[in-house]
C-alpha cells in the first residue's frame, strides 16, 4: 500500500452514535443470486402465496466509548486527517503475534449509480491515496459500466475497532495503464490469472471458472499480461 502525503479532499467525517435501532421487514423472500469472491448477492424473488410475515428486529443500544472529536484535532486538510488515521490504524497492537489495531483499514463500500438512478454498493480494497482513492477492478463490471455512465462515486470506510468512519464523494477517473500495470504486477499468480478468467458481475459455474483459470495457465507459461478489461479508478474528492 502505498499512502502519499499533500493530497487535496473536501469530505470526511467522523461519527459517533450511542444507541442504534434497526428494523428490517422483508416484504419477500431472499434468494441468492450469485456468489463472487465471498460476496452473496441478496435479490428479492416474487413474493409467494402467501407472503409470509416474516420480521427481523435489531434494537441493540452499543455504547461507544472512544475520545470527543472537535474540529480542533483535525487537520484542516481531510486527506492528510485520512492518511494519519489510516497510518494509525495500521498500527500493531502488542499482540503475538502483532495485529494491526483495525483489521483490513483498506476495505471500503463503492457506491454508484445507474443510468436510472438505481444505486448499488460493493466492498472493494483501496491500494492507493494520492490525488484521489484508487481501487482495481473489472472494467465490465457493473460498477465499472455505472462509473462510465455516471462518473461520481462514494466511498465509506467502516473502523470498527475505533469506531470511525470516512466518507468521501468524488468524481472518478480511470488511472493510466502503465499505474494498472504497475500494480498488477504485484498481485499474486493467481489474481492475475483470475482477472482473465472470471467476468465479474455475472454468474459463473464451479467448473467452468476452473476451466477458464486452466487455459489462461496454458496461455501465460510466464508473465501474466495486464488484460485490457482490468485496471484502476481514481476517485478524486469533489
Ligand atoms: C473484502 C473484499 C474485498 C474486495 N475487493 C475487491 C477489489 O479490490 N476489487 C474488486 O473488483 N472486487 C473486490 N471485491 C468483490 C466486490 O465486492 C464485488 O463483489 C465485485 O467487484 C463485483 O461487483 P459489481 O458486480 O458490483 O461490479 C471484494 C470483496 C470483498 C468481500
Amino acid at each position: 500500500m502505498s499512502l502519499l502525503i499533500n493530497l487535496r479532499s473536501r469530505t470526511l467525517t467522523h461519527t459517533l452514535s450511542t444507541a442504534k435501532s434497526l428494523r428490517i421487514r422483508p416484504k419477500s423472500p431472499i434468494s441468492v443470486r450469485s456468489m463472487t469472491h465471498s460476496t452473496l448477492t441478496l435479490t428479492p424473488t416474487p413474493p409467494a402465496d402467501p407472503p409470509p410475515a416474516s420480521k427481523v428486529q435489531l434494537t441493540s443500544h452499543h455504547q461507544y466509548h472512544s475520545p470527543r472529536l472537535l474540529p480542533s484535532h483535525l487537520n484542516p486538510d481531510p486527506l492528510l486527517q485520512f492518511n494519519a488515521w489510516f497510518a494509525s490504524s495500521l498500527s500493531p497492537l502488542s499482540t503475538e503475534p502483532p495485529t494491526p489495531v483495525v483489521r483490513e483499514p483498506e476495505a471500503m463500500a463503492v457506491s454508484t449509480v445507474s443510468p436510472s438512478g438505481i444505486p448499488s454498493t460493493r466492498v472493494v480494497l483501496l491500494k492507493t491515496v494520492d490525488s484521489g482513492f484508487v481501487f482495481f477492478t473489472n472494467y465490465t463490471s457493473r460498477k465499472s459500466t455505472e462509473l462510465d455512465s455516471s462518473p461520481y462515486a462514494s466511498l465509506a470506510f467502516y473502523w470498527k475497532e475505533v469506531s470511525r468512519q470516512v466518507r468521501v464523494v468524488g468524481k472518478v477517473e480511470k488511472v493510466s495503464r502503465e499505474e494498472s500495470g504497475e500494480y498488477f504486477r504485484t498481485r499474486p499468480r493467481g489474481s492475475q490469472l483470475g482477472a482473465w478468467a472470471s467476468e465479474q458481475s455475472s454468474v459463473v459455474g464451479e467448473d467452468t471458472l476452473t476451466e477458464r483459470v486452466q487455459e489462461m495457465e496454458e496461455r501465460f507459461g510466464g508473465e501474466v499480461e495486464l488484460p485490457g478489461h482490468w485496471g484502476g479508478w481514481r476517485v478524486v474528492p469533489l
